[in-house]
């Protein structure tokens, strides 16, 4: 049965930034689909567990600061320890910051970077070193449009870099890891309605010129993120690997 590709029945999955928008709406398509979770983020979110447990999923919070570089050994080695393995990892945690290059400082710089690109690339070195051993694997980061195409009005160049960072991280290990069968794909995803985006009032006419510049004239949800990110986890995309899988309702089209 084609639908059966998309069960992970028993799977041991790790999503980061699982408190968020995105993160929470990932981890609810995988628990949906059979995965054991680990979910993590620096702050928890009682009525988000509420909701798995109401739902039954087998699910463990650890709360944690991913740029803590010793953060992803520890996370990696909880997994392994109660699981005896790791088959998934989705690397959603993430952070935005909108700052005119001139204004950009060191600090904010080193953050921004820390968080969205140095964590995901320990995160990966970590659960590679697993997954290697079990020849099988399959990392999901979360990138962005942002790191295709320089959207606007807002200044976020560091952002910018720090996804086409991770896009370029995905790429590679793809390349590298195929042979131990280890996939490694990302998604890119548009305008999407989290808290991410609740914009301070100031800034409430981006909404307008985001929705404008998005053919389908709105901002997405995190369920139609979700929907793709169950696809590059589950084998129904058991070919697919090195692929930046963009979900932004045409932004990037024009
Ligand atoms: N919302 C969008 O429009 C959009 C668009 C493209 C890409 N993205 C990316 O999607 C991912 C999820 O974003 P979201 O929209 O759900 O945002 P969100 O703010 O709702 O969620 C991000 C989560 O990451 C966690 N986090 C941040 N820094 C952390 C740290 N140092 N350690 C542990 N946890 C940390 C936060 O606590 C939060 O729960 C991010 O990587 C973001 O860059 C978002």
């Amino acid at each position: 049965m084609i639908l059966d590709k998309f069960k992970i029945p028993n799977k041991i999955a790790i999503v980061t930034g699982a408190m968020g928008g995105m993160g929470f709406a990932i981890a609810d398509a995988l628990g949906e689909a059979g995965a054991k979770l680990i979910l993590t983020d620096m702050k928890e979110d009682k009525s988000f567990l509420d909701k798995f447990k109401t739902k039954n999923y087998t699910f463990e919070f650890i709360k944690g600061n991913i740029t803590n570089p010793d953060f992803p050994e520890e996370l990696i080695n909880f997994a392994i320890g109660k699981y005896k393995s790791l088959d998934i990892l989705v690397n959603c945690a993430g952070i935005a910051a909108s700052i005119e290059m001139e204004n950009y400082d060191d600090e904010s710089l080193t953050k921004m970077f820390d968080v969205n690109f140095k964590s995901v690339f320990r995160l990966c070195r970590q659960s590679i070193i697993k997954m290697k051993n079990k020849k099988e694997g399959c990392i999901l980061n979360i990138g962005s449009m942002s790191g295709i195409v320089s959207n606007f009005p807002q200044p976020q160049v560091a952002y910018n870099a720090s996804k086409s960072a991770v896009h370029m991280l995905t790429k590679s290990l793809a390349s590298d890891y195929a042979e131990s069968n280890i996939r490694v794909n990302a998604i890119a995803p548009g305008y999407i309605k989290t808290p991410m985006n609740n914009l301070p009032k100031e800034n409430e006419h981006w909404f307008d010129k985001w929705n404008n510049y998005t053919p389908m004239g709105r901002m997405g949800k995190a369920d139609e993120v979700a929907t793709a990110a169950l696809f590059l986890c589950s084998p129904a995309s058991s070919y697919v690997t090195g692929e930046v899988l963009v979900v932004d309702g045409g932004y990037t089209s024009r």
